[in-house]
């Protein structure tokens, strides 16, 4: 069986009032005690994650930022550091997400700032990447992977793979029910683990956790998990659901444990 446990990520984007939340988080922690098997992390939105640390209190699960500031405090309105995250209880910071990058001008340099300001932290970087589908017609997959890859990450050490997760999470398959199947996913995530082995060694792409997302259900990820480069999910609106996000993350540990 391989080493890593699945990591599953719940990404509520910006979704959830304080008591919604509480009670999302309640019932995932609960759940956890019987997942001890996988990593669960969950992304709440920055007004949330207070309330959202007590709820898990005393569980396994993670908590994560859906974005941070690379600066670490000044005159910049608006904006969240990683050392406040870190103080806030965050292990994992979510940079880079595609909607950030649509609606929000984010470019692979700003990526690289923040994912270094989140390891300078010892916040835990969940870095995003994906093609679009005007990318995906045109054949440009693997370029477009390749150089969000290499402009999100550069000067980052080898070493630091062991906290790093990438999360590849194809444009067209986000929100819209179209999930890749599971050959294509496998397709990219392989490059990805491929292009990692080829920059920083073997080792740390092999400890590299690259997880998939757009459209993932408690019906596909069995499927998507059983493919030997996926390690893990990032899931958006299946994850508001405590039922939902529970049946992807016990499909995900099933799969795990069938894998060669
Ligand atoms: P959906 O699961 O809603 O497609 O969202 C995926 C995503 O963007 C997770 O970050």
């Amino acid at each position: 069986m391989p080493k890593k446990p699945p990591f599953i990520a719940g990404n509520w984007k910006m979704n959830l009032t304080l008591p919604e939340a509480r009670k999302l988080a309640e019932s995932i922690a609960k759940a956890a005690t019987g997942l001890s098997e996988a990593e669960i992390v969950l992304a709440p939105p920055f007004t949330a994650l207070g309330e959202v640390k007590k709820a898990l209190e005393g569980s396994s699960v993670r908590l994560a930022a859906q974005n941070l500031f690379w600066e670490e405090k000044g005159a910049f309105t608006g904006e969240v550091s990683a050392p406040m995250l870190k103080d806030a209880g965050c292990q994992y910071v979510i940079i880079g997400h595609s909607e950030r990058r649509q609606y929000f001008g984010e470019r692979d340099a700003g990526v690289n700032k923040k994912t270094q300001a989140a390891l300078k932290s010892g916040v835990s970087p969940i870095v995003c990447i994906g093609e679009t589908l005007a990318e995906r017609e045109r054949g440009e997959t693997m370029d477009v992977i390749s150089r969000q890859i290499q402009g999100g990450l550069e000067g980052i050490g080898a070493g630091d793979f062991e906290s790093l997760v990438i999360a590849y999470e194809p444009v067209w398959a986000i929100g819209t029910g179209k999930t890749a199947t599971p050959g294509q996913a496998e397709e990219v995530h392989a490059h990805i683990r491929e292009k990692l082995a080829s920059w920083y060694g073997i080792g740390p792409a092999e400890c590299a956790i690259i997880l998939y997302g757009g459209s993932v259900k408690p019906a596909n990820s069995f499927a998507l998990l059983s493919e030997k480069n996926i390690d893990g999910f990032l899931v958006g609106g299946a994850s508001l659901e405590a039922e939902s996000f529970i049946q992807i993350t016990r499909e995900a540990i099933r799969a795990h444990k069938e894998k060669k």
